[in-house]
């Protein structure tokens, strides 16, 4: 069967370096490496380290700095790998194969559609379960889900805080789809990539230790603002499952780049954490402040829901043209690059990234009015 392509990563990955302005992140601006090398000693490090292969899995030392922040796991419990799209990857694969018996899968939507699409790609019965928008939120549609789980669900994937919506599920829609996931003995897999980048001072719920059958998956790419590292990981609730995913990961990647090991190691050490989690709760609050003030300017065509997290907006736009092609409008006639709602199954929004500079965000708004206005 031929791979149905990606379509949000395919539009990315060629456009993004060839538009004047990209907004098509979902991330915080970048750190420099120098940002995590604050001292001559630690620059002396790098510059000596022997670049052979790392610790397949991820070194010791990572993957119990990761462990620090899911408490009651420890090293054993998780597999380091290239982003949290290697995670979903070996996560949705090791299901695949592990469970031949029970062949639906059941997908939250809108999401970043990676872990569906394998699983289509696959040959599974993917069924969808929705996140609505219910009293200007939105939220898991609980019956909808306890509706599509049967016994032959393989697994549930959700994504918490959610791409494209920047909605928190609430730990009690959190504790029921857990409970619908009990019931049917499936796995429950929540891609958690954007907790730490909340705009609001308490941190998204997490699924970890609210049941037995979970895999959260994240990486550095968000939340910390270290894409260029690739380095993600996936926490599970038993050994034995971070040792059978590693098994995977021999068949694909083999390792972690070395330098990224040691990188993401100083950027999870709890005090320099803490600094980079403030610096991107500052970067989305303020960047949401000049967004939501450019989204009322155009109030007659835009709608939206102001984002609890995740430097990303989901907009529905009413200009009477598709998103897809308002998308390639912008792209050609205006060089800035969002995000089309069909790439997220849900037609007639865009998506637009804020987490840029403001002397970037500002001027790629304006290309943005020019074309809504030319349009009205
Ligand atoms: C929900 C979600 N998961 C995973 C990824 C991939 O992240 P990484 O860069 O860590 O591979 C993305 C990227 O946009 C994402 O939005």
């Amino acid at each position: 069967m031929k791979l149905k392509p990606f379509e949000l990563e395919r539009m990315q990955s060629e456009n993004e370096h060839h538009v004047e302005f990209n907004l098509s992140e979902s991330g915080v601006e970048p750190l420099k490496i120098r940002e995590l090398l604050d001292t001559a000693e630690l620059k002396e490090q790098l510059l000596d380290m022997q670049l052979g292969y790392s610790q397949t899995n991820g070194t010791v030392a990572l993957r119990e700095a990761i462990s620090h922040y899911y408490p009651g796991s420890t090293a054993d419990h998780i597999i380091a790998t290239n982003g949290g799209i290697e995670a979903n990857f070996l996560v949705s694969w090791w299901l695949f194969q592990e469970h031949p018996d029970k062949r639906e899968f059941v997908f939250m939507v809108p999401n970043y559609m990676q872990i569906g699409g394998i699983w289509k790609n696959m040959g599974m019965n993917v069924k969808n379960f929705n996140l609505r928008m219910t009293e200007g939120k939105w939220a898991p549609d609980i019956e909808q889900l306890k509706s599509v789980v049967t016994k032959k669900t393989g697994a549930i994937a959700i994504c918490n805080p959610n791409n494209p919506t920047g909605a928190i599920i609430n730990s009690s829609d959190l504790k029921a789809i857990a409970d619908i996931a009990a019931d049917n003995d499936a796995w429950l897999v929540s891609d958690e990539i954007y907790r730490g980048a909340e705009l609001q001072d308490e941190k998204a719920p997490s699924i970890h230790g609210i049941y037995d059958k979970t895999i959260i998956t994240s990486s550095l790419s968000k939340a910390y603002g270290l894409p260029g590292l690739r380095l993600g990981w996936a926490v599970c609730s038993t050994e034995q499952v971070a040792k059978e995913l590693w098994t995977y990961s021999d068949y694909t990647t083999i390792c972690p780049s070395k330098i990224s090991d040691w990188l993401a190691t100083l950027a999870l050490n709890p005090k320099v954490q803490a600094k980079i989690e403030e610096r991107t709760r500052e970067v989305v609050q303020t960047n949401w402040a000049i967004m939501k003030k450019w989204l009322d300017s155009h109030s007659d065509v835009l709608e939206y829901v102001a984002p609890s997290a995740a430097a990303i907006c989901f907009i529905k736009q009413k200009t009477g043209i598709d998103s897809l092609e308002l998308v390639i409008r912008l792209m050609k006639e205006k060089s800035v690059l969002i995000s089309p709602g069909e790439h997220f199954e849900v037609p007639g929004y865009l998506r637009i990234g804020f987490g840029t500079e403001p002397d970037h965000l500002e001027p790629a708004l304006a290309r943005i009015s020019e074309l809504l206005n030319e349009l009205s």
